[in-house]
């Protein structure tokens, strides 16, 4: 049978799908995602300095092709993450992602490396939430903020690091910028900014009012975005953004993805989408005559 793992840089992923981040957050549920559910590598939620308890409900709805969240972050903040969750989250065997949020780069740089320290195999630096003030979104769309950034903690730590953005108009020099100050890999999309209003009670559903769009709706967006950074980097990328069957998740290697991400298909269907996934891509590799899943990466290039 064709070969699934695939090589991230100096990380290897047991099969090409990933836990996104902030889709199941304590550290037995990440291990069963890995035992029972099949993917390749998770990714923790994303994780600040203090604890957050992240906004009111609701804070998550479900939308025609999607899911609207603002949940604003909410975690048990890094060190309390760390120390109890992370070792039941290694015992799955795969690798172990953790998603840093920070508001500057001294937060970036405290969380990551607690992360190495505790054993992390990387860390995602997520410069891309949409709905949360001061983290996120603005770092991501300022090209020179996440130069800093990522060669602030790229210089600190041994372990690979991730540079995770979302739809921004600047996303292509962003992206350059975190490539040139030694990101291992990109990972797109973040969520879309988004709303949904209660017809009834005629007013927003999220407690937030904005929320985080994700799921099948965003998916072609998402496609677009990795097959225009593949036109202009060099390091791999892991696609985020509307896959649930292994041929959303194959659009996004011929596009130009290592790894794929999967996220609401995982609260929307079941815990085993990434076995499915990993299975469809393994028969599609086998009727075309591929040995591997590195033989289309990018194949969708002329
Ligand atoms: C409920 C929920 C919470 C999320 N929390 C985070 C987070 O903490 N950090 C982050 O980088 N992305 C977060 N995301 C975005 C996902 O990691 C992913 O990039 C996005 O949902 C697109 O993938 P999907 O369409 O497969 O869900 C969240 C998404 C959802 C639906």
């Amino acid at each position: 049978m064709p070969k699934l793992t695939v090589k991230i840089g100096s990380l290897k992923f047991s099969n090409p799908t990933e836990l996104a981040s902030g889709i199941l957050c304590n550290g037995a549920l990440l291990r069963r995602t890995a035992t029972e559910g099949g993917a390749g590598a998770v990714v923790t939620k994303s994780l600040t300095n203090e604890r957050r308890e992240g906004y009111p409900n609701p804070t998550i709805v479900g939308v025609r092709a999607g899911l609207i969240n603002a949940i604003g972050l909410s975690n048990p903040g890094y060190a309390e993450f760390l120390r109890h969750e992370l070792p039941l989250a290694r015992e799955g065997k795969v690798c172990v992602m953790v998603s840093v949020a920070g508001s500057d780069v001294g937060e970036f740089l405290r969380i990551s490396s607690a992360a190495e320290d505790s054993g992390a195999d990387g860390v995602e630096l997520n410069l891309s939430c949409p709905h949360v003030k001061k983290r996120g979104l603005e770092m991501g769309s300022d090209p020179e903020l996440v130069h800093e950034v990522v060669k602030e903690v790229k210089g600190a730590l041994k372990i690979p690091v991730h540079a995770k953005f979302g739809l921004t108009d600047r996303l292509t020099d962003a992206a350059l910028k975190a490539e040139g100050a030694g990101a291992d890999a990109i990972v797109a999309i973040n969520t879309i900014k988004a709303t949904a209003i209660d017809i009834h009670a005629r007013k927003p559903v999220l407690s937030n009012i904005y929320g985080g769009l994700s799921g099948p709706a965003i998916h072609s967006i998402a496609v677009r975005c990795v097959y225009e950074l593949y036109e202009i980097l060099s390091i791999p990328l892991i696609g985020s953004g509307g896959v649930e069957d292994w041929q959303t998740a194959v659009e996004f290697l011929l596009a130009g993805a290592r790894a794929v991400q999967i996220g609401s298909a995982v609260a929307i269907k079941e815990l085993n989408v990434f076995n499915k996934v990993a299975r469809g891509i393994e028969r599609y590799l086998d009727t075309c005559g591929f040995k591997s899943v590195e033989e289309i990466v990018g194949c969708a290039h002329g």
